[in-house]
């Protein structure tokens, strides 16, 4: 193996290229020869929901994603459902138990809407898991084949934070729609005139929260264990409301494709959000994802005419002349991003555009970011004290503050 500079198979068939990743999601050229653990970008995100049948036409209407592939009792799975959905380079997976019994369902008992396994492309599962087995990382699967008409998909798991899973994934002798036991499946959703062909393009990082104290320990599992290295980004209760923190790392793969900012909660007067994240969830887990958009005045605009609603931005924000000379120029004039309630960040690099949902589900856990990058390689630091406060209105009315 040499230096990674191609695109992933999903990618290709995103119709996206090199230079557009680098922009989308800060796509980095290394070596993977002296690294342990390589992982090439993300295979998918799996969740465990309480009706996938449902959550499948929701991810389809309101946030333009494609019905590519299926698997359920009319297909001999008689456990759950499950609707594989894509956006550009990435894949979500909605599973929804149809046996009581079900893993699935226990999963959302305990959870409520949730990710269970964020799937990672390797290029070898053996070696990958032989490393991280050396390292001390619990074992959930081994690696093993799984075979149809459709080739081969060689496949293993390791346990992270809280029930949450990494599944290690070498799809390159497969061609079928996702995985043996899945039939191809395609969208009878119409899409709206007018709207844009794709809301996002890529997933740009997944957030995990875990416990007081236990943020250090989970960014030494991700460089011991999986030889992700830590970014610059780093949060420490410095930025805090007067009455909740947190505290904040990220470690990202080689190429930068997979990004994970690990939140734990930093002692305030009141209830923080991680705190409430972690109470409502049931321990630690995957916070907000963020998608990757080069439009996000059209992305943010197609959703919000499908009814997604996004955190409020206090007009303050926009008015304040520091922000002002914070940013700069930016592509949009900053009226348009005030009118959605956009935030703006730069650092040394460049900029970024960025807006966070409302929770996604019942419970006040996951939601999502939409990102648009211009140069900066960051998650918006500078917008974290207008963030928080923002969701401790959200929390507020929610009687959890
Ligand atoms: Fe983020």
């Amino acid at each position: 193996m040499s230096i990674q500079d191609t695109l992933t198979d999903q990618e290709r068939l995103a119709e996206l290229d090199l230079p557009q990743l680098r922009k989308l999601v800060g796509l980095v050229e290394y070596d993977d020869n002296a690294d342990p653990f390589p992982v090439t970008g993300w295979d998918a995100i799996v969740w465990a929901v309480g009706n996938a049948s449902q959550a499948a036409h929701y991810y389809q209407s309101a946030y333009g994603m494609e019905l590519e592939a299926y698997s359920g009792p009319e297909t001999g799975n008689r456990d759950h459902h499950s609707y594989v959905l894509r956006s550009g380079a990435i894949r979500f997976v909605f599973n929804g138990a149809v046996d009581p019994a079900s893993p699935v369902a226990d999963h959302q008992r305990a959870h409520g809407d949730g990710v269970t396994d964020i799937a990672l492309e390797v290029p070898d599962v053996d070696r990958c898991v032989a490393h991280a087995r050396a390292q001390g990382a619990r074992v959930l699967e081994e690696p093993h084949d799984v075979t149809d008409e459709h080739g081969t998909v060689r496949v293993a798991a390791i346990a992270a934070y809280g029930d949450t899973r990494h599944s290690l994934v070498d799809r390159s002798g497969y061609h079928g729609p996702y995985l043996p036991g899945y039939v191809a499946r395609t969208s009878t959703h119409v899409r709206r005139p007018g709207a844009p062909k794709r809301v996002f393009q890529a997933l740009d990082h997944v957030v995990g929260n875990v416990e007081l104290g236990r943020m250090d320990e989970w960014v030494d599992f991700y460089n011991r264990i999986m030889g992700f290295t830590n970014m610059a980004e780093f949060i420490g209760d410095d930025i805090a409301t007067e009455y909740s923190a947190l505290m904040s790392k990220v470690v990202a793969n080689g190429n930068h494709r997979v990004k994970f900012p690990l939140n734990e909660p930093a002692p305030g007067k009141k209830k923080s959000q991680i705190d409430e994240y972690l109470e409502f969830y049931g321990g630690a887990g995957a916070q907000h994802l963020a998608l990757a958009t080069n439009d996000i005045i059209a992305s943010v605009d197609a959703m919000r005419a499908e009814g997604v609603e996004f955190l409020d931005t206090p007009d303050s924000y926009y008015e304040d002349p520091a922000l002002r000379a914070r940013i700069g120029e930016v592509r949009v004039p900053i009226e348009e991003l005030q009118k959605r309630g956009i935030l703006v960040d730069r650092d040394e690099d460049g900029y970024l555009l960025q807006i966070f949902t409302k929770p996604l589900g019942d419970r006040p856990t996951l939601f999502f970011e939409m990102i648009e990058r211009h140069g900066s390689l960051g998650f918006g630091k500078g917008n974290f004290q207008a963030l928080f406060e923002a969701i401790e209105r959200e929390q507020e009315r929610r009687g959890n503050f």
